[in-house]
């Protein structure tokens, strides 16, 4: 099975490796990541981060609903996303931001 990597800039979190389509929040903890999840629904926006992809890689589209919350959390931001509604496709910088 393929593993991305997800590091954590910024943060003294040390980088995790979670399998291809894994669900952020179902391998991240506060133990592990400075992420934060409340609803997991992708309704409360605590989740909201920035995203770089680490190999230049295109990330998988937000679903309609997530596009739809990011517009109200991040608006003009095409670097946002809720990170519990993320399936893991490439390796990525992920930093917790603060909704708009
Ligand atoms: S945890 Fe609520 S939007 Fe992601």
């Amino acid at each position: 099975m393929s593993t991305h990597r997800i590091e954590f800039p910024g943060t003294s979190f040390a980088p995790v490796d979670l399998p291809d389509l894994a669900s952020l929040p179902l391998h991240l903890t506060v133990h592990n990541s400075p992420l934060l999840f409340g609803c997991r629904s992708g309704l409360c926006g605590t989740c909201l981060i920035e995203f770089e992809t680490i190999a230049g890689e295109a990330l998988m589209a937000p679903e309609a609903a997530e596009a739809e919350a990011l517009e109200i959390y991040a608006p003009g931001n095409p670097r946002a996303r809720l990170a519990c509604q993320l399936v893991l496709s490439t390796d990525l910088r992920l930093r917790k931001i603060d909704s708009a």
